[in-house]
């Protein structure tokens, strides 16, 4: 039986303390009728963290700007009923010896693939395109941008104030900070484009500047990046560690505290002509801040397979893979998404090497919070 023991030490981050080094990977679970997160979404977070995992990311938020995000059933941080919803679900998860880190989320130009008819504002983005060609959003102003850039600081803001341990900015996947980092989505002339990747990402470090001098210094800042985007699953922002390294070491300097590497399979090779390296392993190294890796940990398939089809069987395989690159000193944290939505005792059963009780994850779970 493999040991976990490696991962079952505390890991303290300025104002981030947990017990031990899972995480609940942030999942859109679209079960907030009228944007207010229920007090059943609150018990579903609460169990993961009863389960073992020591801190929820949450569903990817709303920040609070027309438009942000393309449903009206993903919860809102801002205004005083969504503020209230999330405020008692983080006295929960802190009563359950938790922590609570809300996923503020704007998605640029893309609608809602799980909700493509759902009534929402007009939608923005850098260039009025979500991938090459494909168009998406309203091109945002310069107004517009200072607007959004205000909006996540209030969200990080008002995280702090009701006491979540920590924000995660949504910067993977094709959304809005994405749309700015990436080639085919990012077509501007001023000082938000241009042919490099540092000039790309100053939207998002300035995102980031005005986050850190709005919570202060010792406020846990995550931001999560990925290559792949939800259009197109093997683009690439950084084809080398060179282009990596001005991709994050700005958002570094700006005030990330730790990288949240999306990835859809944590063991694969971020440049494989270079070494074995994941991209957490990669950022890490090349930023010396702490890493949460992610992807397939306890599944025989990614999430994209599961999109489009059937079930993914629980297995251990990878574990000996995961202990072997967090001892090497890759990654701090591992997040766990589809094995823990479909079980909320996942990690209980894998520390005691119980693989013929977990359970599969199919698209069924979706249809509950249990
Ligand atoms: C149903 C579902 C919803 C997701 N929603 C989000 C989200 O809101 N924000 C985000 O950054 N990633 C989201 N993801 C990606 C997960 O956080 C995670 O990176 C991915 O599922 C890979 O981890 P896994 O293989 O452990 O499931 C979602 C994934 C799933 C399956």
């Amino acid at each position: 039986m493999i040991s976990l023991d490696p991962f079952f030490t505390p890991f303290d981050c300025k104002s981030l303390h947990l017990a031990n080094r899972f995480v609940m990977a942030p999942m859109s679970r679209y079960f907030a009728p009228g944007g207010i997160l229920s007090q059943e979404s609150a018990d579903y977070y609460r169990r993961r963290i009863e389960g073992g995992v020591a801190a929820v990311i949450t569903e990817g938020v709303s920040v609070d700007r027309p438009g942000a995000v393309a449903a009206d059933t993903v919860p809102s941080f801002y205004g005083e009923e969504g503020l209230a919803a999330f405020a008692s679900a983080t006295a929960d998860i802190h009563r359950a010896g938790g922590a609570m880190i809300p996923q503020l989320w704007h998605v640029g130009g893309c609608e809602d693939f799980n909700f493509p008819d759902s009534p929402h504002p007009p939608l923005e983005s850098p260039s009025g395109l979500v991938g090459p060609d494909i168009p998406g959003g309203r091109v945002m102003t310069s107004t517009d941008i200072d607007e959004v850039i205000a909006s996540f600081a209030r969200g990080a803001v008002e995280a702090q104030l009701m006491g979540c341990d920590a924000v995660e900015l949504h910067g993977a996947h094709g959304y809005l900070f994405d749309q700015f980092f990436w080639t085919a989505t990012n077509k501007r002339d001023d000082r938000y484009g241009g042919d490099d990747i540092a000039q790309r990402g100053r939207f998002a470090a300035d995102c980031v500047a005005a986050v850190r001098a709005a919570v202060g210094p010792d406020f846990t800042i995550i931001f999560r990046i990925s290559q792949w985007k939800t259009y197109q699953y093997d683009a690439k922002i950084a084809n080398n560690p060179a282009e990596l390294e001005r991709w994050v070491a700005p958002l570094s300097e700006a005030g990330v505290d730790i990288f949240h590497c999306s990835e859809r399979r944590f063991w694969e090779s971020a440049f494989p002509e270079e070494d074995d390296r994941n991209l957490a392993g990669w950022t890490k190294h090349i930023t010396a801040k702490p890493t949460i890796t992610v992807g397939s940990v306890g599944l025989d398939r990614d999430l994209m397979e599961d999109f489009v089809a059937g079930e993914s069987v629980p297995t251990l395989k990878s574990m000996d893979e995961l202990v072997r690159r967090f001892e090497r000193g890759d990654f701090d944290l591992v997040a766990v998404g589809r094995a823990l939505l479909a079980d909320p005792n996942w990690l209980q059963k894998v520390r005691a090497g119980a693989v013929d009780q977990l359970l599969p994850y199919s698209k069924a779970c979706m249809e509950t919070l249990y």
